[in-house]
């Protein structure tokens, strides 16, 4: 029997590489996720099929899925008007469910396919028991993710990362099938590493932002679960990751894009800000080897292993791509942003035997000549995304 996970935000950056990876070691994936700004059903093209997309009328809300010929996703319409798409692209709408019929529906599917995609959102708890009833494993990426935009609106960010990992294990708790629950939790929680200083799973959380503060709620709220109604859980606190398939607002991304539009690259403060830059394919070996292996109850930092200044890494991406530094733009800096990340991982690798990290400049070309080679993916977030465009033009507008 294969195991089946249930994958939270698997449309997203991480999570969609993680759920290509799992499907090629033979698993079956239940993904959930809400399709926010940050969620991307092309990050997943490779699964989707007509027949094995539920899009359930949650929200009270239908929303289409629109396949081009060869079944690639062109669209996801929120505001379903069928007769409209039909026309306008001669393609599929795929069936939508009503809540009631979603656990039946799942069964069915999991019968046909290794992988089954369902538009909903974690706080939803009508869905998500009805989900989980089919599932052995949770792993839990769905969360508001990025750190300015936390600064701007922190409420999605309570809502979805604290909230709705409640509902996750609320619904986890009462289901008897579910062996291991495992939650993306991030470096972040530490708050800012003094030189010298690397955090283990031991030391005492110190949250500085919004975003890291909700996460940080999530990570105790799992904790507590298992210390209290004996839930088996992991917490993975994996540092800042970078790779294939990062949604364009992120830093990596953001500057590649820039370099390539000959356009200035905004720098925080003095870019000596310090990161550890954590590729993504070691992050989804590590999730995985946790997911199997890791002992209930156990907190595990991944790291990269890359600790580098941002100015490092803006400088390394414009010469690798023969731009002029000139183009480097000192801007306002991010309130509380933390100074450095930093965590030791000794106890991943001496317990379970992981083995990634490093690499940091080779994976960075591998990213930089992914984002070349794939352009269309980012270019209709830029075109296109009326969120994206919006945070951009209000938040780098504050930075001038
Ligand atoms: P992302 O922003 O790229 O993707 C998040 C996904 O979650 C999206 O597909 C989005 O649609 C989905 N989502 C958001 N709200 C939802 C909801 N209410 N219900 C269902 N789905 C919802 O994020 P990412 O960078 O892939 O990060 C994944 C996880 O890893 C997050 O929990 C994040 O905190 C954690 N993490 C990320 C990094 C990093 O550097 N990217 C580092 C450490 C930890
Ligand atoms: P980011 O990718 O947002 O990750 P996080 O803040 O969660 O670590 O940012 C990484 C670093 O890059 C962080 O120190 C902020 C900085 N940064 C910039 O200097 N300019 C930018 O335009 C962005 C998006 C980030």
């Amino acid at each position: 029997m294969k195991t089946v996970y249930l994958v939270t935000g698997g449309a997203g950056f991480i999570g969609s590489n993680f759920v290509k990876s799992i499907l090629k070691t033979g698993n079956k994936v239940i993904v959930l996720d809400a399709l926010t700004y940050a969620g991307n059903l092309n990050n997943i093209s490779p699964i989707i099929r007509d027949d094995n997309l539920i899009v359930c009328s949650e929200h009270r809300r239908l929303a289409e899925v629109v396949l081009d010929q060869s079944g690639n996703v062109t669209n996801v319409n929120h505001d379903f008007d069928k007769e409209r798409s039909i026309g306008k692209y001669g393609a599929r709408v795929v069936k939508s469910f009503d809540v009631e019929d979603l656990q039946k529906a799942v069964t069915d599917c999991l019968q046909v396919h290794d992988a089954i995609f369902i538009h909903g959102d974690i706080s939803d708890s009508a869905v998500v028991s009805k989900i989980m009833t089919s599932a052995d494993m949770v792993v839990n990426f769905a969360a508001e993710t990025h750190v300015d935009r936390s600064i701007l609106d922190p409420g999605g960010f309570i809502k979805t990362d604290v909230y709705g990992t409640y509902n996750l294990l609320e619904c986890a708790r009462k289901c008897e099938n579910i062996k291991k629950f495992v939650h993306i939790s991030t470096d972040e929680v530490y708050g800012s590493a003094p030189t010298g200083t690397s955090f283990k799973e031991s030391d005492s959380i110190n949250p500085r932002n919004p975003y890291s503060a909700s996460k940080a709620a999530a990570d105790r709220l799992v904790f507590a679960y298992n210390q209290t109604y004996g839930l088996p859980v992991n917490i993975i606190r994996p540092s800042n990751n970078f790779g294939p398939f990062q949604y364009p607002e992120k830093m990596i991304p953001v500057m590649i894009i820039k370099a390539l539009a000959n356009e200035p690259l905004p720098v925080y403060g003095n870019g000596l800000q310090i990161r550890d830059w954590l590729y993504v394919d070691d992050n989804v070996l590590a999730i995985e080897l946790v997911a199997k292996e890791g002992e209930a109850g156990e907190v595990y930092n991944v790291s990269g292993r890359n600790e580098r200044t941002n100015i490092e890494v803006v400088r390394h991406i414009l010469h690798r791509l023969g731009v002029d530094e000139s183009l480097i733009k000192f801007v306002k800096d991010r309130p509380g942003h933390d100074v450095r990340y930093s965590i030791d991982d000794s106890k991943i690798r001496e317990k379970l035997g992981y083995k990634g990290g490093e690499h940091f400049e080779r994976n960075l070309e591998k990213t930089i000549d992914w984002y070349l080679e794939n352009r269309e993916w980012w270019m209709t977030t830029l075109r296109s995304d009326s969120q994206y465009l919006e945070f951009i033009h209000k938040w780098y507008e504050e930075r001038r």
